[in-house]
Protein backbone atom coordinates (compact mmCIF):
# COMPACT_ATOMS: atom_id res chain seq x y z
CA UNK A 1 0.00 0.00 0.00
CA UNK A 2 1.15 3.33 -1.00
CA UNK A 3 1.05 6.06 1.82
CA UNK A 4 0.09 9.68 0.78
CA UNK A 5 1.23 12.67 2.50
CA UNK A 6 -0.55 16.35 1.62
CA UNK A 7 2.29 19.27 2.03
CA UNK A 8 1.30 22.87 2.31
CA UNK A 9 3.47 25.21 1.72
CA UNK A 10 2.34 28.85 3.06
CA UNK A 11 4.98 30.63 1.73
CA UNK A 12 4.10 33.21 -1.21
CA UNK A 13 7.77 32.23 -2.45
CA UNK A 14 6.97 28.88 -4.54
CA UNK A 15 10.96 28.76 -5.08
CA UNK A 16 11.56 30.31 -1.41
CA UNK A 17 13.53 28.70 1.76
CA UNK A 18 10.39 27.02 2.92
CA UNK A 19 9.60 25.67 -0.91
CA UNK A 20 13.62 24.49 -0.51
CA UNK A 21 13.00 22.54 2.96
CA UNK A 22 10.10 20.92 1.63
CA UNK A 23 11.67 19.52 -1.47
CA UNK A 24 14.48 17.94 0.46
CA UNK A 25 11.71 15.73 2.65
CA UNK A 26 9.64 15.43 -0.50
CA UNK A 27 12.71 13.83 -2.50
CA UNK A 28 13.53 11.13 0.99
CA UNK A 29 9.22 10.79 1.15
CA UNK A 30 9.68 9.76 -2.57
CA UNK A 31 12.38 7.32 -2.21
CA UNK A 32 10.23 5.98 0.57
CA UNK A 33 7.73 4.89 -1.81
CA UNK A 34 5.27 7.54 -0.32
CA UNK A 35 3.23 9.72 -2.59
CA UNK A 36 3.07 13.79 -2.07
CA UNK A 37 0.87 16.60 -3.31
CA UNK A 38 2.18 20.04 -2.67
CA UNK A 39 -0.44 22.60 -2.46
CA UNK A 40 1.35 26.54 -2.35
CA UNK A 41 -1.46 28.58 -0.72
CA UNK A 42 0.96 32.00 0.28
CA UNK A 43 -0.06 33.61 -3.33
CA UNK A 44 -3.99 32.71 -2.53
CA UNK A 45 -6.74 34.93 -1.26
CA UNK A 46 -7.05 33.11 2.17
CA UNK A 47 -9.53 34.85 4.53
CA UNK A 48 -10.27 33.66 8.23
CA UNK A 49 -12.60 31.75 10.22
CA UNK A 50 -15.63 33.79 10.68
CA UNK A 51 -16.94 31.20 13.27
CA UNK A 52 -20.62 31.33 11.54
CA UNK A 53 -20.84 27.37 12.35
CA UNK A 54 -21.98 26.45 8.22
CA UNK A 55 -19.34 23.94 8.83
CA UNK A 56 -21.18 22.42 11.51
CA UNK A 57 -24.24 21.20 9.71
CA UNK A 58 -22.27 20.98 6.02
CA UNK A 59 -18.26 19.59 7.16
CA UNK A 60 -17.43 22.00 4.85
CA UNK A 61 -16.36 25.67 4.76
CA UNK A 62 -18.83 28.24 3.80
CA UNK A 63 -16.02 30.38 2.01
CA UNK A 64 -15.81 27.78 -0.82
CA UNK A 65 -12.03 27.93 -1.78
CA UNK A 66 -8.93 26.18 -1.90
CA UNK A 67 -9.26 25.10 1.77
CA UNK A 68 -12.32 22.88 0.73
CA UNK A 69 -10.33 21.42 -2.00
CA UNK A 70 -7.28 20.68 0.26
CA UNK A 71 -9.66 19.03 2.66
CA UNK A 72 -10.34 16.04 0.06
CA UNK A 73 -6.77 15.57 -0.44
CA UNK A 74 -6.26 15.51 3.76
CA UNK A 75 -8.92 13.06 3.74
CA UNK A 76 -7.64 10.68 1.62
CA UNK A 77 -4.24 11.27 3.29
CA UNK A 78 -1.91 9.52 5.93
CA UNK A 79 0.32 12.55 6.97
CA UNK A 80 0.30 16.39 6.39
CA UNK A 81 3.57 17.94 6.52
CA UNK A 82 2.56 22.30 7.29
CA UNK A 83 5.55 24.58 5.68
CA UNK A 84 5.26 27.92 6.81
CA UNK A 85 7.88 30.85 7.09
CA UNK A 86 8.19 32.96 10.32
CA UNK A 87 6.61 36.67 10.26
CA UNK A 88 7.04 38.86 13.62
CA UNK A 89 7.85 35.27 14.95
CA UNK A 90 4.77 33.22 14.18
CA UNK A 91 4.26 31.47 11.41
CA UNK A 92 2.50 33.35 8.31
CA UNK A 93 -1.13 35.01 8.38
CA UNK A 94 -2.07 32.99 5.18
CA UNK A 95 -1.36 29.48 6.45
CA UNK A 96 -2.60 30.28 10.08
CA UNK A 97 -6.32 31.16 8.41
CA UNK A 98 -5.90 28.40 6.23
CA UNK A 99 -5.18 26.19 8.94
CA UNK A 100 -7.81 27.68 11.03
CA UNK A 101 -10.64 26.84 8.17
CA UNK A 102 -9.19 23.34 7.45
CA UNK A 103 -8.89 22.26 10.81
CA UNK A 104 -12.27 23.58 12.48
CA UNK A 105 -14.58 23.20 8.76
CA UNK A 106 -13.79 19.30 8.21
CA UNK A 107 -15.62 16.57 9.92
CA UNK A 108 -13.68 13.74 8.96
CA UNK A 109 -11.17 11.63 11.66
CA UNK A 110 -7.49 12.78 11.51
CA UNK A 111 -7.14 10.35 14.48
CA UNK A 112 -3.37 8.85 13.38
CA UNK A 113 -2.69 10.51 10.69
CA UNK A 114 0.92 11.52 11.05
CA UNK A 115 2.01 15.69 11.26
CA UNK A 116 4.86 17.24 10.57
CA UNK A 117 5.35 21.00 10.71
CA UNK A 118 8.87 22.68 8.88
CA UNK A 119 9.60 26.17 9.62
CA UNK A 120 12.04 28.38 8.23
CA UNK A 121 13.12 31.65 9.04
CA UNK A 122 16.52 34.35 8.73
CA UNK A 123 17.15 34.88 11.87
CA UNK A 124 14.48 34.06 15.33
CA UNK A 125 11.53 33.26 15.95
CA UNK A 126 11.16 29.77 14.63
CA UNK A 127 10.65 27.56 17.29
CA UNK A 128 7.96 29.57 18.63
CA UNK A 129 6.35 29.56 15.27
CA UNK A 130 7.16 25.44 15.14
CA UNK A 131 4.67 25.58 18.22
CA UNK A 132 1.86 27.19 17.10
CA UNK A 133 1.96 24.44 13.92
CA UNK A 134 2.32 21.62 15.79
CA UNK A 135 -0.47 22.53 17.53
CA UNK A 136 -2.95 21.94 14.65
CA UNK A 137 -1.88 18.07 15.21
CA UNK A 138 -1.92 17.50 18.80
CA UNK A 139 -5.57 18.43 18.96
CA UNK A 140 -6.84 16.16 16.53
CA UNK A 141 -5.24 13.07 18.16
CA UNK A 142 -2.48 13.30 14.81
CA UNK A 143 0.95 11.91 16.15
CA UNK A 144 3.82 14.30 15.54
CA UNK A 145 6.89 13.37 13.34
CA UNK A 146 10.14 14.72 14.57
CA UNK A 147 13.31 15.17 12.89
CA UNK A 148 16.51 15.32 14.83
CA UNK A 149 16.71 19.30 15.35
CA UNK A 150 13.50 21.26 15.79
CA UNK A 151 11.98 21.22 11.73
CA UNK A 152 13.79 24.57 10.70
CA UNK A 153 15.73 25.93 7.81
CA UNK A 154 17.45 29.41 8.49
CA UNK A 155 17.60 31.81 5.59
CA UNK A 156 16.19 34.61 3.10
CA UNK A 157 16.77 33.08 0.14
CA UNK A 158 16.47 29.47 -1.39
CA UNK A 159 20.79 30.04 -1.85
CA UNK A 160 20.94 31.09 2.24
CA UNK A 161 18.91 27.07 3.05
CA UNK A 162 21.52 25.60 0.32
CA UNK A 163 24.62 26.30 2.83
CA UNK A 164 22.17 25.37 6.03
CA UNK A 165 23.53 21.74 5.68
CA UNK A 166 21.98 21.05 9.56
CA UNK A 167 18.77 22.20 8.63
CA UNK A 168 18.72 20.02 4.93
CA UNK A 169 19.58 16.79 7.20
CA UNK A 170 16.53 17.38 9.57
CA UNK A 171 14.24 17.49 6.45
CA UNK A 172 15.87 14.25 5.57
CA UNK A 173 15.60 12.35 8.67
CA UNK A 174 12.27 13.89 9.42
CA UNK A 175 11.33 12.70 5.81
CA UNK A 176 12.24 9.10 6.94
CA UNK A 177 11.31 9.07 10.39
CA UNK A 178 7.71 10.67 9.12
CA UNK A 179 7.33 7.54 6.45
CA UNK A 180 8.75 4.78 9.32
CA UNK A 181 5.80 6.26 11.33
CA UNK A 182 2.79 6.33 8.69
CA UNK A 183 3.79 2.51 7.81
CA UNK A 184 4.22 1.63 11.87
CA UNK A 185 0.63 3.35 12.18
CA UNK A 186 -0.97 1.58 8.98
CA UNK A 187 0.49 -1.74 10.12
CA UNK A 188 -1.29 -1.76 14.02
CA UNK A 189 -4.42 -0.18 12.23
CA UNK A 190 -4.46 -3.78 10.22
CA UNK A 191 -3.78 -5.63 13.10
CA UNK A 192 -5.41 -3.94 15.74
CA UNK A 193 -7.48 -0.99 14.33
CA UNK A 194 -7.46 2.49 15.92
CA UNK A 195 -7.11 2.92 19.45
CA UNK A 196 -10.92 4.06 20.81
CA UNK A 197 -11.54 7.83 21.25
CA UNK A 198 -14.02 8.97 24.14
CA UNK A 199 -15.81 12.20 23.07
CA UNK A 200 -18.52 12.65 25.44
CA UNK A 201 -17.55 15.31 27.31
CA UNK A 202 -17.39 18.92 25.64
CA UNK A 203 -17.10 22.10 28.34
CA UNK A 204 -18.65 20.09 31.14
CA UNK A 205 -17.07 20.72 34.68
CA UNK A 206 -19.32 17.88 36.76
CA UNK A 207 -19.51 19.12 40.53
CA UNK A 208 -19.52 15.54 41.97
CA UNK A 209 -23.04 15.42 43.08
C1 LIG B 1 6.46 40.11 6.86
C2 LIG B 1 7.73 39.36 7.17
C3 LIG B 1 8.08 39.11 8.48
C4 LIG B 1 9.24 38.39 8.77
N1 LIG B 1 9.54 38.13 10.09
C5 LIG B 1 10.64 37.40 10.38
C6 LIG B 1 10.93 37.05 11.73
O1 LIG B 1 10.20 37.33 12.68
N2 LIG B 1 12.08 36.35 11.96
C7 LIG B 1 12.93 36.01 10.95
O2 LIG B 1 13.95 35.40 11.23
N3 LIG B 1 12.64 36.27 9.66
C8 LIG B 1 11.51 36.94 9.36
N4 LIG B 1 11.20 37.19 8.05
C9 LIG B 1 12.04 36.58 6.98
C10 LIG B 1 11.47 35.23 6.53
O3 LIG B 1 10.87 34.51 7.56
C11 LIG B 1 12.57 34.34 5.97
O4 LIG B 1 13.32 35.00 5.01
C12 LIG B 1 12.01 33.03 5.42
O5 LIG B 1 13.06 32.11 5.33
C13 LIG B 1 11.36 33.24 4.07
O6 LIG B 1 10.83 32.00 3.62
P1 LIG B 1 10.22 31.82 2.15
O7 LIG B 1 11.31 32.12 1.18
O8 LIG B 1 9.76 30.42 2.10
O9 LIG B 1 9.09 32.80 2.05
C14 LIG B 1 10.06 37.92 7.72
C15 LIG B 1 9.69 38.16 6.39
C16 LIG B 1 8.55 38.87 6.11
C17 LIG B 1 8.15 39.10 4.67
Amino acid sequence: MAYKVLILNGSPHTNGCTSRALEEMIRILHEEGVETELLHIGKEDVRGCVSCGFCMKNGRCVFDDKVNEAAKLFEEADGLVIGSPVYYGSPNGTILSFLDRLFYSTRFSKHMKVGASVVSCRRGGNTASFDVLNKYFTISAMPVASGTYWNQVHGFTAEDVEKDLEGLQTMRNLARNMAFLMRAIGAEKERNGLPVQEHDHFTSFPDGK
